[in-house]
């Protein structure tokens, strides 16, 4: 398989291809979404949720991002990978956000970083991107936020926020962003925002118009218990795993496995 870059992106991009993108979190998930032909990974620092047990996103470290990004690079070297910045790695300085994005890029080998935010971390995009670090942007519901927004709401529902979002929109396209994730915003504002743009929209419950979406694996794959409105389940894997592992702790207890096949 061809290395997947930014260029491969940008041309899918200009040919009116819709892109798919997918969070991946160990070797085994970027395996399984590279061979299922998903056009990029992300690392999202959604991993304090699915698989760290965290309530939300924003316990993640550095040290945590940098062991799964790792990961998923092993698991598909011909990946996109975007590595998520988490919570307070960027906030503070452009010099920490520079250090912590160089690392990031260095020791994972990830393809690009992502970061929550718009207008505001344009100058840090500009650095970024002029020091050689493609960025993705993440706009609309931004779960970093939650402590200050109060909750998972959609934004984007009254003109003047919806405003904010082209706004924030087109001040990291000018950046250098080279796409932006629109997370929970309207359709018909994903719509507006998507024309606007000449960088792709990657949506999250943004509707149907986005240049292409993201998901969490883990909500596709029906590994938790409830699966989120913008999600759909395409496999019920948390039943099936369940009931395989009760196969299992069936066969130990009765003595059937293992057998002789199994044994030497
Ligand atoms: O962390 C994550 O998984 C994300 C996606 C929801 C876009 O940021």
């Amino acid at each position: 398989m061809k290395k997947v870059t930014v260029s491969t992106l940008a041309k899918r991009y200009a040919a009116g291809e819709k892109l798919v993108m997918c969070t991946a979190y160990d070797a085994i998930q970027s395996r399984l979404c590279a061979a299922a032909g998903v056009d990029f990974l992300l690392v999202g620092d959604s991993v304090g949720m699915t698989h760290l047990g965290y309530a939300n996103t924003l316990p993640v470290t550095m040290d945590d991002m940098l062991s799964h990004t790792a990961a998923v690079r092993r698991g598909a070297p011909e990946a996109f990978v975007v590595f998520d910045m988490p919570f307070m790695s960027y906030q503070e300085s452009v010099s920490l956000a520079m250090h912590h994005a160089g690392v990031a890029m260095k020791t994972t080998g990830a393809d690009a970083v992502k970061l929550e935010g718009g207008a505001e971390y344009a100058d840090l995009v500009r650095r970024m991107t002029g020091a050689g670090i493609p960025v993705m942007g993440h706009i609309g519901l931004m779960p970093q936020r939650v402590q200050v927004s109060g909750g998972y709401k959609i934004v984007g529902k009254d003109e003047k926020s919806a405003d904010k979002v082209l706004q924030d929109a087109l001040a990291l396209q000018d950046a250098g962003a080279f796409a932006v994730v629109l997370e929970c915003v309207p359709e018909a504002l994903g719509k507006r925002v998507t024309e606007a743009l000449n960088i792709p929209t990657v949506g999250i419950g943004s509707g149907k118009y986005c240049s292409g979406q993201v998901q969490v694996i883990c909500d596709l794959l029906g590994l938790l218990d409830f699966t989120p409105k913008h999600a759909k389940r395409y496999a019920d894997l948390g039943t099936a795993i369940t009931a395989a592992l009760q196969n299992y702790a069936g066969e130990v207890r009765s003595g059937e496995f293992p057998t002789d096949q199994n044994s030497w």
